[in-house]
């Protein structure tokens, strides 16, 4: 049995989103959703199978104790059951960007653990297998196992519930905005649990997701970046005014986001194809074409001083990689 591994995985962008669990334990969504992996914003993680104790986790060289290591320990209970293993293994993941900011990093953060540990583990999982398991560990890291264009089909259990990568016939970008990248004050997961508990909003939500999602994927056929863009931004805001609507009010929104909202309408105005999305915080991203992405960036940094911008592009599955490349 191989007993050290590491991989890459990267960041996705949900266009058409995942919010909401129907089964808490293995991870089975109300609604299946839409994403693009990114170039950027990748996690590299390595797990070694040892005689130890118990599971250890560093998270950028910080040693983890609490809840963060606690999911780790539990996800990989999952992957010895597999493997039919006992040994405790030690990881060590690194992110490039900010850890737990709605950028995405529990996303590259799984996917990167599933496909490490799995091989650890001396496990051969195909892609499916992969998506299903990181899916366990959190929801939207189940995409990125996969490269570009990703659709998260909800399924109704363990079995049925999987990513697969989708052609893409339009170049898509996408520019993160960066509003805040400080920790987020409710966590995805939380704040999934109290909008579908108390939001009076989230069953149309989750009626109209589908049909967002029909739609989407029929503008993106056909190649029109203006309809697809209108339903990515519409399906957002539409998750957001469930939260808002949460009781407690879940608000992720922050001065910075509604000047970032205000300017993409403006630069859209001005005739740019841009449209909003975002996640569990305050960072706006931007959906844009390739060729435009660079005349956009520009354009919402002249306006947005504060707000650094950034370009991502689609990015690759996530893998394996050597020792040489581990850097
Ligand atoms: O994978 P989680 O549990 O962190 O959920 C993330 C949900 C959103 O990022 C808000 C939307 C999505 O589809 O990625």
């Amino acid at each position: 049995m191989k007993r050290t591994a590491t991989a890459v995985a990267h960041a996705n962008i949900a266009l058409i989103k995942y919010w909401g669990k129907a089964d808490e334990r293995v991870v089975i969504p109300r609604t299946s959703s839409l994403s693009l992996t990114l170039d950027g914003l990748a996690t590299r993680t390595t797990v070694s199978f040892t005689d130890q104790q118990s599971d250890t986790l560093q998270l950028d060289g910080a040693v983890q104790f609490g809840e963060p290591l606690r999911r780790v320990s539990h996800f990989l209970d999952h992957v010895r059951q597999l493997a039919g293993i006992k040994e405790h293994a030690s990881v060590a993941s690194h992110n490039d960007g900010p850890t737990a900011a709605g950028l995405a990093s529990s996303a590259s953060g799984f996917a990167a653990l599933a496909v490490a540990a799995s091989a650890a583990a001396g496990l051969e999982l195909d892609g499916r297998a992969l998506s299903r398991l990181a899916r366990r560990g959190s929801g939207s890291a189940c995409r990125s196992i996969f490269g570009g264009l990703v659709i998260w089909h909800a399924g109704h259990d363990d079995v049925t519930s999987f990513a697969e990568p989708l052609r893409c016939p339009i170049q898509l970008a996408v520019l993160v905005a960066q509003v805040n990248t400080g920790p987020k004050p409710v966590s995805s997961r939380d704040a999934m649990r109290a909008t579908v508990q108390t939001s009076p909003l989230y069953e149309a939500w989750v009626q109209r997701s589908a049909a967002d999602l029909e739609d989407a994927l029929r503008a993106l056929r056909t190649g029109d970046l203006g309809r697809a863009g209108e339903l990515f931004e519409a399906n957002a805001l539409g998750m957001h005014a469930t939260m808002i609507a949460a009781r407690p009010a879940i608000v992720y929104w922050q001065p910075g986001t509604l000047r970032t909202l205000a300017a993409v309408r403006e630069a859209r105005d001005a005739g740019l194809p841009v449209w909003a999305t975002m996640d569990a915080g305050p960072n706006v991203k931007v959906i844009t074409s390739v060729e435009r992405a660079a005349e956009a960036a520009a354009w919402l940094s002249g306006r947005l001083e504060d707000v650094p911008v950034t370009v991502n592009r689609c990015g690759p599955a996530a893998r394996l990689i050597s020792e040489d490349e581990r850097g």
